[in-house]
């Protein structure tokens, strides 16, 4: 065992209780009939679980179920032994009301199945949007070893020599269908062309926001995030990830040890750097929080908001997947920062055991145009602002993805370049939205701003992607492709609107947004960091007693049970949305 300490398994109360013969038997008996024998379940090596993913249901990560065998082989050639189980599936796409309702359901089952189970150690199978948040709050919460493996991107999609970004053509051939430019059939084949492979959305969307951060965070082997899925250095790297386990479970390397303060500081300006998607800040907050790390948005504009974009990938930029991947990926990112001495700690210990300034020192990327120089980036201060004001405590503003149109438009008065006003349109949903938005009563013109609400972790349960919403017809065919869009819900990582969004509280939590009316007119201060009805304080005052006379903002029935458990439980956007009776249990496979 050479200076590997030694400890005691938890699976040893399960296989090899001399205290309790009896239930050691039994807990043995059933295990025995796929292959193991009592004398591996009693020999002291490590079982180390596979935290499935993949299905049917779900592919984007449905590769797993492969790359699991090449896991599994590297579980048996350390010495560990392999129960693979699955995960509560999530797939972005195919849920509804909306995949987010599904993470904490995850979260939930995954923290039973690690704490209930003769589990040791585990392998955390992540890629589409939810799986990675979902599982690390997981193994934040039972705080075993764990390490998490990528299923990774799709190859690049391709459309008449162009490369065409999973999710984001999506929202550009509605564009193209809208404007008339394209039929029906050449909307889907627009949509087919960025859909070449297996693995998860190739773009710079949540998906390799979360992946790339799991890797920031250092719960990833370095690498591991941006091989594509159908690559043979994505198997190996299923491989290593096995045999590592094994030996984090000897070495008793715990997510607490791993996902600390400083790693967290370490990620935010990673997402930054990458561009990462606005839906990172409720999975990490989320994850914090399961640790009792403290973290929440004002974190994200202070340590996140001045790095510069260096990753030119779709939406804002112009490459995929794979070519993030030759460019280097996150290891590549990380060592550009620590040139600029951008990277706040170095020393955050990883999966293997070394630092991330040892895994990434010196490396030096072959294309430079997919990772810039810190110094030439694609945008400055490509992190989030955190605006605050009567219309909410907190909603985040990705502030380098605003047009050079949308700049000229709204942030030109050269007495106020950092502030805009504008006529409030209020919808109540998305439904509202699709049904109105090209209503000539509504009289929308580019002096309008776009508000959406009801979406948020309570109000449409989970929270909806829909606050980038696009102009009426009308107004693009006129050219103005964006107007200020401002929502309690979530936007798409694949979307490139510039949007203030995840609002908390939101209006069912009764926040401000509960109070605005249309035609309210409405001032943005980016440089003051501030949004506001421009309304006085008793008018205010007036409207939340009125709302709260009517029995509060209403919200829509829940369809399942899940729906009306999560609702009476879930905290807001800023703090996670995590369940608020769940981030008590702490480290409980310690407890
Ligand atoms: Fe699953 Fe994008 S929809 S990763
Ligand atoms: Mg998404």
């Amino acid at each position: 065992m050479g200076d590997k300490k030694e400890h005691q398994l938890r699976s040893r109360a399960w296989f090899n209780n001399p205290d309790n013969p009896g239930m050691t038997a039994l807990y043995i008996e059933r295990y025995l009939n796929f292959g193991l024998t009592r004398e591996e379940l009693q020999s002291g090596r490590p079982i180390i679980g596979i935290a499935q993913t993949g299905s049917d249901l779900s592919p984007c990560n449905r590769h797993h179920l492969e790359l699991a065998k090449r896991v599994r082989e590297g579980i048996r050639e350390a010495g560990g032994i392999c129960f693979e189980f699955p995960v509560h599936p999530i797939q972005e796409t195919g849920k509804r009301p909306t995949a987010t309702l599904d993470r904490n359901l995850a979260y939930l089952g995954l923290v039973e199945l690690l704490y209930g189970y003769p589990i040791d150690g585990v392998v955390l199978t992540i890629g589409c949007d939810k799986t990675t948040p979902a599982c690390l709050m997981a193994a934040a919460t039972v705080n075993i070893p764990a390490i998490a493996l990528s299923v990774g991107p799709m190859l690049n999609g391709w459309y008449k020599g162009e490369r065409t970004g999973s999710g984001t053509i999506v929202w550009k051939a509605r564009e193209l269908l809208a404007s008339g430019e394209i039929d029906m059939s050449g909307f889907m084949d627009l949509v087919e062309s960025a859909t070449p492979s297996v693995g998860y959305c190739n773009t710079m969307g949540t998906a390799t926001t979360m992946n790339s951060l799991a890797e920031a965070l250092g719960m990833e082997l370095p690498g591991g995030a941006a091989i594509p899925a159908p690559y043979r250095q994505r198997g190996h790297i299923a491989y290593e990830t096995g045999r590592r386990i094994v030996d984090m479970v000897h070495e008793d390397l715990k997510p607490s040890d791993i996902m600390t303060r400083q790693a967290f500081e370490n990620a935010i300006v990673v997402n930054s750097a990458i561009g990462g998607s606005t839906n990172a800040p409720i999975h990490l907050n989320a994850i914090a929080s399961h640790l009792g790390v403290p973290l929440d948005n004002d974190d994200w504009q202070d340590i996140g908001h001045d790095v510069p974009l260096m990753v030119n990938l779709q939406p804002a930029g112009d490459y995929l997947g794979e070519d993030y991947f030759h460019a280097g990926g996150v290891p590549a990112v990380v060592a550009e920062l620590m040139r600029h001495n951008a990277l706040p700690h170095p020393d955050a210990v990883t999966v293997n055991g070394r630092s991330i300034g040892d895994n990434c020192r010196g490396i030096v990327t072959d294309l430079p145009d997919v990772i810039l120089p810190y110094d030439e980036p694609l945008k400055e201060r490509a992190g989030f602002l955190n605006l605050k004001g009567n219309l909410f405590d907190s909603a985040i503003m990705k502030t380098s993805v605003i047009s050079e149109e949308f700049r000229n438009r709204y942030l030109s008065n050269p007495d106020d370049p950092e502030a805009f006003e504008g006529r409030a349109i209020v919808f109540e949903g998305p439904e509202d939205y699709h049904d109105n938005i090209d209503n000539p009563e509504l009289d929308i013109d580019e002096n309008c701003m776009l508000f959406i609400r009801g979406t948020g972790p309570i109000g449409y349960p989970g929270g909806a992607e829909v606050v980038n919403m696009q102009p009426p017809a009308a107004l693009i065919k006129r050219g103005i492709h964006s107007l200020p869009c401002i929502g309690d819900g979530r936007q798409s990582g694949t979307s490139g609107s510039p949007s203030i969004l995840n609002a908390s509280p939101e209006a069912a939590a009764m926040g401000g947004l509960a109070l605005i009316q249309t035609g309210d007119l409405v001032r943005i201060d980016l440089g003051k960091g501030t949004a506001n009805i421009l309304i006085s304080d008793e008018e205010l005052a007036q409207r939340r007693t009125d709302l709260e006379a009517e029995g509060g903002f209403a919200v829509a029935e829940n369809q399942t049970p899940w729906q009306e458990i999560q609702r009476s439980m879930i905290d807001q956007f800023d703090k996670g949305m995590v369940l608020k009776p769940a981030v008590k249990y702490q480290d409980v496979a310690h407890t």
